[in-house]
């Protein structure tokens, strides 16, 4: 069995009580806090609530929006129907894994990105079409794909450096106060 995350009990409690039996919603709130549905939390989602595993399972492999595996903290998604397909989205999906060296459905060392493909997102006129983060990203080539990702990590390194700063700088006031206290 692959690595699993220790079950939060008082999570499953919690959400069992408020949407009672309604499945997508304890789904959804069990994704928010894990980031994907956990195999030992489905399990015990269905010893605390007594819903069949099969019928959690149903649900969770029904809706596109839930994982069965983690994700990356940016989830990119190709699509690879056959209007991208025709378009060249073979040629972006091979770019994006060669950038990030990564297969489909994997996510990258850092847990930055994870990428996966579905078959189709519904605008096959603006082909080939890849959703980064829940945005759109239209008529697609690998260079403009590789543009958008490489974007993101940059964003992300500033955003993660900015954060750095501000953390030093917190460290450093805190003395500054105490002296400044003790006059
Ligand atoms: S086939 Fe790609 S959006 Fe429909």
């Amino acid at each position: 069995m692959d690595f699993q995350p220790q079950v939060n009990e008082e999570l499953l409690d919690q959400a069992i009580a408020l949407h009672g039996l309604s499945l997508v919603s304890i789904l959804h709130q069990v994704q928010d806090h894990y980031g994907y549905l956990p195999e030992v939390v489905l399990r015990a989602l269905c010893r605390k609530s007594g819903i069949p595993l099969t019928e959690i399972y149903g649900v969770a492999t029904f809706y596109s929006y839930f994982s069965l595996k983690p994700r990356g903290r940016h989830q990119i998604t190709v699509c690879s129907g056959t209007s991208c397909h025709v378009r060249g989205s073979g040629r972006v999906i091979k770019e994006v894994c060669n950038l990030l060296q990564i297969q489909i459905g994997q996510v990258t060392p850092d847990g930055e990105f994870s990428i996966e493909t579905v078959n189709c997102l519904g605008c096959c006129a603006f082909a080939p079409v890849m959703v980064v983060n829940g945005q759109y990203h239209v008529h697609l080539s690998p260079a403009k794909a590789r543009e958008i990702i490489i974007s993101i990590r940059e964003d992300a390194a500033r955003e993660s450096d900015l954060q750095t700063q501000e953390a030093e700088q917190e460290r450093e006031a805190v003395p500054l106060q105490k002296d400044v206290s003790l006059r």
